[in-house]
């Protein structure tokens, strides 16, 4: 069989077949996806991958409103096709197979190219092959720069994950069938940026950036910051226009995967203080993820120094105005053993949304949840009706919580919204930017097994 067979009935596709269709790019770097080793634990892990043979997938960096040009070569038997999360750039560009464009096989070439209309941290991830890829390693981090200084003196970027290893390092199988069915399956080892709990050195007194960026493919984490002055400056990509308490020990910050959050930091000002991001992990004691420690002598900054972060263009719903939506998120009533499209199948369906679970990838006659005219505001009414905790993203539109029927949300703008035990949440967007856009549960294992769509925008 070939890819191309396996075209949705969507005709947003048929622009986006091939290669990439703007060749090698000028100047940019290709980055190759490839095998890679490294040291997890005491041990060397191989098996891994990544863009380069011998360290986590770089931080990649691009300016708000300028150009970025990614030419991604897949070295790997297996397909692939990346995806840029959080960023609302144009469809054929947001690297969903089928939906926007063909799995890329060993030795293909797709030059991914779009600007950046948002400021702010965000992330990159395959969307072909996820469960494996993402589970050995390809998450990497993105930071798009405002154009004007806002006044830090240097920043930190913590990716925060999961690996699943046996006592020698080697990789364990990534999903279980158990795990799938229910909250996920967890890795046993917790990194930042590929070490556990490494130490990073900022001058004593000043202004950091911390931007922690969950890219597990499971858990939630709940994350505090212990020592120094802090403030949440952005929230998922998207600067926060609201004071939001500093979380603590006893009331963490839930991070489900997928979502971001910026810190700025005071330094502690003697030097050899420290200021650490502190995990709480079921069945263990508090456990510092990476620590900022303080060198030099001080800079004596404030965070009333700071300018505030400059609000991205993202257009505010009328909500007089918006039509309603509904969605259903939950177990599949049928399951079923989803259609496998060459971009890897766990083998059962256990979720849905609307009661209809993915039928896989590439699989036949799928249309989209909803069709939203391009321009209009709406209002989505997600309802869990799990026990389960579910991260729900949307590609390619930001959207603003309005409310829930178990707590008070603060008002944000995001792309992935994390909904509790039987909550049920109202988000509100614009539907601004056309194509066929991938909604799915970010704990990849209800992705992978129905809990899976997309939203039409024409
Ligand atoms: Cu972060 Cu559809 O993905
Ligand atoms: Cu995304
Ligand atoms: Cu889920």
């Amino acid at each position: 069989m070939k890819r191309r067979e396996f075209l949705l009935t969507s005709g947003a596709a048929a622009g986006a077949l091939g290669l990439g269709g703007f060749g090698f790019a000028q100047g940019a770097q290709e980055l190759t996806i490839q095998p890679a080793s490294f040291a997890l634990r005491d041990q060397v892990t191989t098996g891994m991958v990544s863009l380069s043979p011998d360290a986590p997938p770089p931080v990649l960096y691009g300016k708000q409103g300028e150009v970025m040009r990614l030419p991604v070569r897949n070295t790997l038997p297996d397909y692939t096709a990346m995806h840029w999360h959080g960023m609302r750039i144009a469809n054929k560009m947001d690297g969903v197979p089928y939906l926007t464009q063909m799995p890329m096989g060993q030795g293909e070439l797709f030059t991914y190219e779009f600007t950046p209309p948002d400021a702010g941290t965000y992330w990159y991830h395959p969307h072909c092959m996820t469960m494996e890829q993402m589970a050995h390693g390809l998450t990497g981090v993105m930071v798009i720069t405002e154009p004007e200084d806002i006044g830090f003196d240097s920043e930190q970027v913590v990716n925060l994950r999961d690996f699943r290893l046996d006592e020698d390092g080697a990789f364990l199988p990534a999903y279980t069938q158990r795990g799938a069915a229910r909250a996920g399956t967890f890795g046993n080892v917790q990194t930042a940026n590929w070490k556990q709990g490494p130490v990073y050195d900022h001058a004593a007194g000043s202004l950091v950036r911390l931007r922690v960026v969950n890219t597990d493919t499971t858990r939630i984490y709940k994350l505090h910051l212990d020592g120094g002055a802090a403030r949440i400056i952005a929230w998922d990509g998207h600067p926060v226009e609201i004071d939001i308490p500093m979380p603590s020990a006893d009331e963490p910050l839930l991070v489900g995967p997928g979502q971001r959050v910026d810190i700025a930091v005071v330094m502690p000002g003697s030097e050899g203080r420290s200021v650490a991001l502190m995990a709480k992990l079921p069945g263990q004691p508090l456990k510092a993820m990476a620590s900022l420690r303080a060198i030099g002598s001080s800079a004596r900054r404030d965070l009333q120094d700071l300018r505030p972060l400059p609000l991205n263009p993202v257009a505010r719903p009328d909500l007089d105005n918006a039509e309603l939506h509904e969605f259903v998120f939950g177990w599949t009533p049928e399951g079923g053993e989803p259609n496998n499209g060459f971009c890897g199948s766990l083998g059962y369906n256990f979720w849905s949304i609307n009661r209809t679970p993915w039928p896989g990838d590439a699989a036949e006659g799928v249309g989209p949840l909803a069709t939203l005219e391009l321009g209009k505001s709406y209002v989505l009414r997600l309802r869990n009706e799990s026990p389960n905790l579910h991260p729900i993203h949307l590609h390619g539109l930001a959207f603003v919580p309005l409310r829930s029927n178990l707590r008070k949300l603060p008002s944000l703008m995001t792309d992935t919204m994390l909904l509790l035990k039987d909550e049920v949440v109202e988000i509100a967007l614009v539907a601004d930017n056309p194509g066929d856009w991938a909604f799915h549960c970010h704990v990849i294992e209800h992705q992978k097994t129905g809990l899976t769509g997309f939203i039409r925008v024409v």
